[in-house]
């Protein structure tokens, strides 16, 4: 066995092993619970830009974009552009056409120049609107024709309506081997008393939207392994793969 096989291969062992240590779940639940209290995802920034995200999950987002290399990524939910500026500068990374759709309900003028100002802004297309709208679909229908390999990121409203129609809607452009990333489903188990001023709870969020949309849709499933070695994440069961 050469040896980044092994390396491999005891990753994956040690990973089965740690999620069978007592309470890790519970402890890693706790932690979040606690930070999240604190906006502890609004900490970061990448390549200057506030980025509302977990550290953990955008090193999964890098994983998965070395994968699967697409050319194009869309993302619902830009907010100040770090997560679309951290797509492009993966793009940017890998080289040739491939661009970043971003859509948002409300895309602030300070926002967007800052964006439209970074050395990778020339990979992406922002469109202002809801997501959910037919008017926005079609445009990003519009802007991702032609385009092969493609990576969809959910993280607009979390209310449960909103994802699911965003499922439905954008879930087809998915290349097969690549996935529908759907954030925030960790709303489903944090306490409601964290989202007072928010339309979702518990049985309204993102998570409550993927048990639906799974229910009739076949083509893709929840990559367990992700949640599995992450153990700290915003997105339990919301890297969904397509496999058909
Ligand atoms: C959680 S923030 C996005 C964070 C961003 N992806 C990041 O990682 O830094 C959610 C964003 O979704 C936008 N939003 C809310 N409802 C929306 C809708 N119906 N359609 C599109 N965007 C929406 C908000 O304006 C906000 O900017």
């Amino acid at each position: 066995m050469d040896l980044l096989k092994k390396f491999n291969k005891e990753k994956s062992v040690n990973n089965e092993r740690l999620s069978t240590e007592t309470n890790i779940k519970d402890v890693s639940l706790e932690w979040l619970a606690k930070t999240y209290r604190y906006r502890y995802p609004y900490n970061f920034s990448w390549l200057g830009v506030p980025i509302i995200q977990y550290p953990q999950d955008i090193m999964a987002m890098q994983e998965i974009i070395w994968s699967v290399q697409p050319d194009l990524i869309i993302e619902t939910g830009i907010a100040h552009g770090g997560s679309l500026l951290f797509y492009a500068s993966m793009l940017e990374l890998l080289g040739g056409d491939r661009r970043v759709i971003g859509v948002d309900i409300n895309l602030k003028k300070h926002n967007r120049d800052i964006i439209e100002a970074h050395p990778h802004s020339q990979r992406i297309s922002m469109v202002e609107g809801s997501s959910s709208s037919e008017q926005v679909f079609k445009e990003v229908e519009y802007l991702a024709r032609g385009r092969k390999k493609i990576l969809v990121c959910l993280d607009s409203s979390h209310a449960h309506a909103h994802v699911l129609k965003e499922l439905e809607l954008y879930s087809p452009f998915v290349s097969q081997g690549s996935y529908l990333v759907v954030f925030d489903t960790l709303v489903e188990i944090l306490p409601d008393t964290f989202f007072e001023k928010r339309s979702w709870s518990k049985g309204d969020n993102p998570y409550s939207a993927v048990q639906e949309f799974l229910k009739t849709n076949t083509d893709f499933e929840v990559d367990t392994k992700i949640d599995q070695k992450l153990l700290i994440t915003a997105n339990p069961q919301g890297y969904l793969k397509r496999i058909n």
